[in-house]
């Protein structure tokens, strides 16, 4: 049974992924990220012509929320795809690097297609061996 609190943040994640900008790739991303005192920070792709100011989903939504104060990450839903072909997907190794500084090894990344398909990933799963100045 999926619990409230990740339906929320599908939802939210739904939501932000109708603001994406992706004129180039036609492929949109919507971001929910809950922060440890319950609040949600939503983000969507955001695209350049010059393409490589093109920032994702995720790192929108972690810039948003670190510039508002936040530090404290428990959980970020994910929504990918053409059009209306959402498809379970994982963040890219940059905004997973972002997710390093940020983020405890429990940190959980929910890559949703709805309510009934959905995958949840531990961040420790995902980036075992991020860099940092050691
Ligand atoms: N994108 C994201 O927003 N998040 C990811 O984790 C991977 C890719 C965006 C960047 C670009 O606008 C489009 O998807 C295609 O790469």
């Amino acid at each position: 049974m999926i619990n409230e609190n990740i339906k929320d943040l599908i939802d939210k994640a739904i939501k932000a992924r109708k603001n994406a900008y992706a004129p180039y790739s036609k492929y949109k991303v919507g971001a929910a990220l809950l922060t440890a005192s319950g609040k949600i920070y939503t983000g969507c792709n955001i695209e350049n012509s010059a393409y490589s100011p093109t920032v994702c989903a995720e790192r929108t939504a972690f810039f948003k929320a670190v510039s508002e104060g936040e530090k404290d990450f428990l959980k970020m839903a994910l929504v990918c795809g053409y059009d209306d072909n959402i498809k379970l997907c994982t963040p890219c190794g940059v905004c997973l690097q972002v997710m390093a500084e940020f983020c405890k090894e429990d940190f959980e990344i929910i890559t949703a297609v709805n309510y009934d398909e959905y995958k949840i990933y531990k961040f420790k799963d995902l980036l075992p061996y991020a860099f940092n100045l050691k």
